[in-house]
């Protein structure tokens, strides 16, 4: 399939592995890049820029076709050493940077002077605007559904991304409750040039994580997701589980009075316990309303290839089907 984004970013099918935390190793982006997509090495999963730099050679060991790297512009107090880890993506060859979080303008001069495509996720239409204004190359909408953190908005993908079509002139993917061959043809339908993935890439045979995660998500159903941190507006979309009862009883209970202190037990250094160990219960962990479609843990070439055959399949077959002869 050929795409603006295929084009922009050199790949075969328009996949795309967004960043995450503690799931976004070498193995795992390369396997989807190696399958066609784009994988995404999460940057700040490595502990340091020397660490990213390993990483990156790592992933290049395992794919000679193009991976990203995802930076996330946390609004934490002691900030990463953004700079080194820029540099290490610089030096390791990297074409693609995947942005998130705060706006990456500070950030752009430096990536495009070495020739690297800046996307941005983006939750809203405004940053969508945002990101073109200030010369990033493509944007990734993640919708209502999407796992991880939706904004504060609240829009849904099938007002989002055709609001966003109505208006953006850069490229962009659909990120957010994607899943399969339907999801790729809606996405397309309403404008966008491809997807992008997070759960689903987790319940893959690669991704490296503890199989306990995989489980867990194959398991759940659509209805099983929460929002937390709302009262923070850092809401975040995680899977329901003993810690994220507990702190949600505490957010009922502090009200507008709650402060990141009162829950930094559950949320904060959580994610090795529970995608290396498993230990599911440790925390809250980043999941999409798309789990409810979520059955099988294929391999992510199984995945990626299932995707483009059913998506091939909706649009000659069934929606070719629905036209009957050419005509008003
Ligand atoms: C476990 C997990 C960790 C994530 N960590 C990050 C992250 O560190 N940085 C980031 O930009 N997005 C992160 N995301 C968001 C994903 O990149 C992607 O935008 C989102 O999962 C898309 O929604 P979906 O899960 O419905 O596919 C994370 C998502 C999950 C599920």
């Amino acid at each position: 399939m050929k795409t603006r984004i295929t084009e922009l970013f050199g790949i075969r099918h328009p996949i795309i592995q967004g960043g995450m935390h503690f799931v976004g190793f070498a193995e795992l982006a390369a396997a989807v890049s190696n399958a066609g997509g784009l994988g995404i090495i999460t940057g700040l999963t490595q502990r340091t820029p020397e660490a990213l730099a390993a990483e990156i050679r790592r992933c290049r060991d395992m794919t000679d076709k193009p991976f990203g790297v995802n930076l996330t512009f946390l609004p934490i107090v002691s900030a990463p050493d953004y700079p080194g880890y820029i540099r290490s993506i610089v030096e390791g060859g990297v074409r693609i940077v995947e942005t998130a979080g705060n706006n990456p303008q500070k950030w752009l001069p430096a990536l495009h002077e070495a020739g690297i495509k800046v996307i941005h996720k983006c939750t809203s239409l405004r940053h969508s605007l945002k990101a073109e204004a200030i010369g990033c190359d493509a944007v990734s909408v993640d919708g209502f559904e999407c796992g991880g953190h939706p904004g504060e908005d609240d829009v849904p993908n099938f007002i989002l991304l055709p609001r966003v079509a109505e208006q953006l002139k850069l490229p962009f993917v659909a990120s957010g409750g994607m899943a399969d061959g339907r999801s790729l043809v809606a996405a397309l339908a309403l404008g966008a040039e491809g997807i992008n993935m997070g759960t689903r890439f987790i319940a893959t045979r690669e991704a490296p994580v503890h199989d306990n995660v995989k489980r867990a998500i194959v398991a759940a159903s659509e209805l099983d997701t929460r929002l937390i941190m709302r009262s923070l507006r850092n809401t975040e979309r995680v899977l329901r589980n003993a810690a994220v009862d507990k702190l949600l009883e505490k957010e009922r209970s502090l009200g507008a009075n709650l402060k990141f202190e009162d829950i930094i037990h559950e949320v904060a250094g959580v994610y090795p316990r529970i995608m290396k160990e498993g230990d599911l219960d440790a925390g809250a962990w980043s999941c999409g309303m798309v789990a409810g479609l979520i059955h099988d843990v294929p391999s992510v070439k199984e995945l990626i290839e299932r995707i483009m055959a059913e998506a091939d399949l909706i649009i000659r077959t069934r929606l070719a089907g629905m036209l009957g002869a050419p005509g008003p």
